[in-house]
């Protein structure tokens, strides 16, 4: 997620203290402080048509998805060697909705760059996008791998110690919806339904763990999808998987600016590039949920989506 906290928060905070700090806004959760910019693009953003908006709850592969789509769009312009995704954090590579309107703008106004990212619930975007017709493509992760990837970040973050962080406190709050952009089902499902009810095709789902498990077909579905498609030629001079290989954890993780480098770094308070890429791991929650927790959450998934055809376990 994008990060802007204020200076004191960045002291030592406890997890309680955090989440004193989220208030709900037209049903969904988040931080005070992207309220203003979430608001501001609400009530001020033109889309145009061509726009393309990556749209996530934080956690689930947000910054993935955005390497991918960047190097997919840019790869006429920049190859292996000179890609900006071996010198910029993915998140700088791409505007984000909350936060750079007025880049947004610019790229608006000369067509060169269509891609946007927002972490707004559906029912939340700027009418302008949905009236548009704006191609929107969504990723979402189990709710499991999520609620431990928010835990870890949030407490770094906000420079947590652990033992202000219980984990079992963080569950529950996220168990509750209490979470950035959440509840996170009612995020999924509010693209979920909109991608059901829309006969116009302009939404795709990717999910974290399929991407895993077939990541060229997802790629080859996203730069169709976006308007890149890959040639045959291209497939066969291993552009795609030159692609993958670019935007992998094990690549992006150990480049020096996402060891070493911040995010918004000319902001008060900014965001250590290290903080985005921490295991990358299916079911690393295991080594965090208790037998009871399993339970309450596999509960609660069951019942907000039992008949909608989305799994999210
Ligand atoms: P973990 O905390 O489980 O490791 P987001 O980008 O939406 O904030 O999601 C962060 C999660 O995506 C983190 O998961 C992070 O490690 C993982 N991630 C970051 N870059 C990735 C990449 N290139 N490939 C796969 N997973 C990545």
């Amino acid at each position: 997620m994008e990060n802007t906290f204020p200076t004191v928060v960045q002291q030592t905070c406890s997890w309680s203290k955090v989440m004193l700090m989220m208030q709900n806004h037209q049903g969904f959760w988040n931080h005070q402080d992207f309220h203003e910019g979430s608001l501001l693009a609400q009530q001020t953003f033109n889309a145009k048509p061509s726009d393309i908006f990556i749209c996530s709850s934080p956690k689930t592969g947000t910054t993935w998805l955005k390497a991918l789509a960047f190097a997919i769009i840019t790869r006429q312009q920049f190859n292996q060697s000179t890609s900006p995704l071996l010198t910029t954090v993915p998140h700088e590579c791409i505007p984000y909705l909350e936060k750079d309107l007025e880049q947004i703008k610019q790229n608006q106004n000369n067509t060169s760059f269509p891609l946007v990212s927002t972490h707004l619930p559906y029912t939340l975007l700027p009418n302008s996008i949905i009236a548009s017709n704006c191609k929107i493509v969504y990723i979402y992760r189990n709710i499991k791998d999520v609620i431990v990837s928010y835990y870890n970040f949030v407490r770094k973050a906000f420079n947590i110690p652990l033992e202000d962080a219980p984990f079992e406190e963080a569950f529950n709050e996220f168990y509750q919806g209490i979470s950035w952009y959440g509840p996170y089902w009612d995020h999924i499902l509010g693209y979920w339904k909109a991608s059901q009810e829309r006969a116009d095709g302009q939404i795709l789902f990717l999910k974290y763990e399929d991407m895993k498990s077939d990541i060229t077909s997802n790629v080859k579905r996203l730069a169709e999808f976006i308007g890149h498609p890959f040639s045959i030629q291209e497939e066969r001079a291993g552009v795609i998987d030159d692609i993958i290989k670019l935007c992998s954890f094990e690549n992006l993780s150990n480049l020096e600016v996402n060891k070493s480098g911040k995010h918004r770094p000319d902001t008060p308070v900014a965001i250590e590039n290290r903080h985005y890429f921490r295991k990358a791991k299916d079911g690393d929650w295991k080594k965090y949920f208790t037998d009871e927790m399993v339970v309450k959450i596999d509960e609660l998934v069951d019942e907000k989506l039992s008949g909608t055809g989305l799994v999210l376990k």
